[in-house]
């Protein structure tokens, strides 16, 4: 180690390794602050959609077995969050799909209408609003006794 520039070559190396460890160091952190972002965000969205149904990841729809006929014929123009924000009877869903047909080019759904009317009656139809409970009836009051 006699020559001087071995120990400026042996400082560049460690510092080229110092820097190299470090910044796989700081790519990790970022990646797991990532994971944490995401983590902080799926407790909100499991809020929302809390219950007892499953959704198809790919779409946001409830999954039956006749969602493969709903992704077929009605995923092509427009996101389905037009359906899941809405909630009509079957025929309601019947009237949609005529005024999209007269409007918006939507094709004729042939015998894949009762699977897709089936798969929006049953799972979007309109939701009862439950307010508060039915009042309580013959109740059988008692004299609270102070002392
Ligand atoms: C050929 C294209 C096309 C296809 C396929 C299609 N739609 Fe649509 N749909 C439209 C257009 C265009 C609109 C209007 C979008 C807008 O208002 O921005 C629309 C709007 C809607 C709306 C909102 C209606 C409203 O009153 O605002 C619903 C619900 C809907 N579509 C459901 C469906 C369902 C269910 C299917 C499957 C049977 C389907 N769509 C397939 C074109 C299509």
């Amino acid at each position: 180690m006699k020559n001087p520039f071995n120990k400026i070559k042996i400082t560049f190396i460690a510092l080229l390794v110092l820097g190299i460890t470090l910044s796989s160091f700081r790519k990790e952190n970022q990646y797991s602050g990532n994971e944490n972002l995401t983590k902080n965000i799926q407790p909100f969205t499991n809020v929302i959609i809390s219950d007892t149904t499953k959704k198809d990841p790919e779409t946001g729809l409830i999954i039956d077995e006749n969602l493969y006929m709903v992704k077929a014929q009605c995923t092509g123009c427009h996101s389905t969050k037009l359906i899941m924000a809405n909630h009509f009877t079957r025929d309601g869903w019947k009237q949609k799909i005529r005024w999209m047909q007269a409007n918006h080019n939507l094709w004729e759904l042939g015998d894949t209408e009762k699977q897709v009317l089936d798969y929006l009656e049953k799972n979007y139809a309109p939701v009862q609003m439950v307010s508060r409970r039915a009042p309580l009836k013959d109740i059988q009051w008692y004299d609270l006794k102070l002392k």
